[in-house]
């Protein structure tokens, strides 16, 4: 019944993890859930007010396919006053998510075969959503030792004729890497020096506002501005101003490609929502103090948690520069057993064991790195403190 492309796609391990850890909680079992990735805190009010006024004036109707003039105006004026990038509204895509921008890119230029190369640990939908669209993913390693950054030299290795796409991911889910300004210069130097001069650089920005100790923000588009016709910068409302639930995504890129991609919406869901753009607007132009006020809270979760983890037997946990997660190399705990007698062969039965244990997280093979874990900090200090005294006793009960 299915065809060969959907039959060959595995279920998302974070949806996995989610859903064990959904059932754990209904049998009763207390469980720190660390699988999710979204803020842990309300939609400012001021975004929720702009919503209600949307319905109250009307803005029920359709709009046009990639959004509302005065959203992609808003648009245009952040990426200029945020991220130094110059743009027309008529270079702006406007989708229901981030992952629908993303989906949508790809569906529009990938032919079958072509390869999109991705620095691993990386977001898992990527591989997903490439495979939908006929693209092969190829990972470029990295490591905890090289902070997960992707380095130039290995960029430059992985690009062939067949490559298609570059997405770079800063701050990273799920590793948490943040590219400096000279790090995206080098990667540019990369790929003006390429012998490939056609293919297209995705840069997601998703979690930009989540960057922490004082870090610069930047972004490719800005740093290699010669690059512009290749970069498609996408970004969203759902993780700086807690909106995953209200579904808005954007990118401004290449207007060919813009044009294409709206083509492909037009026959998907049209547009994201009316009241969610005219919310969007709001977030965009409103005050931004709460997104300083909740970059400060992660911080501190994240110092605390790896203070924590600095104890924890098994687990090296390299500093995340941004995002709301952990991702610590766990390959020391592969092979040991558990006090009941069960071997940890991977990276999945580490998780599993650690669900038992009371912390749900998700493996990091579904990261593109078997050994590792992904664990959120978007849940609160009581919980993030319970969740390190668990896998301290967990990890430590391994022989
Ligand atoms: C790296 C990355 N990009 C994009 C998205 C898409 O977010 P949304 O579709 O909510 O805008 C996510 C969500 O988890 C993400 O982690």
């Amino acid at each position: 019944m299915l065809s060969p492309v959907i039959s060959a796609l595995r279920p998302s391990p974070i949806q996995v993890m989610a859903e064990k850890t959904r059932q754990a909680i209904q049998q009763g079992r207390q469980v720190v859930d660390m699988t999710l990735g979204e803020p842990d805190f309300p939609t400012p009010a001021h975004i929720g007010a702009a919503a209600m006024r949307a319905i109250q004036d009307g803005a029920t109707r359709y709009t046009p396919i990639n959004g509302t003039p005065r959203l992609r105006e808003a648009i245009v004026a952040k990426f200029k006053r945020e991220n130094g990038i110059d743009c027309a509204p008529a270079d702006i895509s406007v989708a229901a998510g981030g992952k629908q921008v993303i989906y949508q890119a790809f569906l529009a230029t990938l032919s079958p075969g072509d390869e999109v190369l991705i620095p691993a640990p990386y977001w898992a939908s990527y591989g997903d959503i490439v495979a939908m669209n006929g693209g092969v993913l190829r990972p470029i390693m990295t490591s905890p030792d090289q902070g997960y950054a992707l380095a130039p030299e290995d960029l430059a290795a992985a690009i062939t004729d067949r490559t298609k796409w570059l997405v770079l991911n800063s701050p990273s889910n799920p590793s948490g890497t943040a590219y400096s300004r000279e790090q995206l210069r080098a990667c540019a130097d990369v790929i003006r020096a390429s012998r490939n001069q056609r293919f297209l650089v995705m840069v997601d920005d998703i979690y930009e506002h989540i960057l922490y100790d004082g870090r610069e923000r930047c972004t490719l588009a800005q740093v290699a501005p010669d690059l512009a016709d290749r970069i498609l910068t996408v970004n969203g409302v759902s993780k700086a101003y807690s909106m995953t639930g209200w579904r808005l995504g954007y990118a401004c890129g290449p207007r060919p490609l813009i044009e294409a991609m709206t083509k492909v919406q037009m026959q998907i869901n049209s547009h994201a929502s009316s009241i969610t753009q005219a919310a969007a607007v709001a977030a965009l132009e409103g005050p931004q103090d709460e997104v300083a006020r909740r970059r400060a809270v992660f911080q501190q979760r994240r110092d605390k948690l790896l203070e924590a983890f600095a104890g924890i037997p098994g687990l090296r946990t390299p500093k995340p520069e941004g995002a709301f997660y952990l991702f610590p190399d766990a390959r020391a705990c592969i092979g040991k057993s558990t006090p009941a007698g069960e071997r940890i062969a991977d990276d999945v039965a580490l998780a599993s064991y650690l669900l038992d244990s009371g912390v749900a997280l998700v493996p990091g093979s579904g990261f593109g790195m078997p050994g590792f874990l992904r664990l959120s900090y978007a849940t609160s200090d009581d919980q993030l403190e319970i969740a390190a005294q668990r896998l301290a006793q967990a990890l430590n009960g391994l022989g």
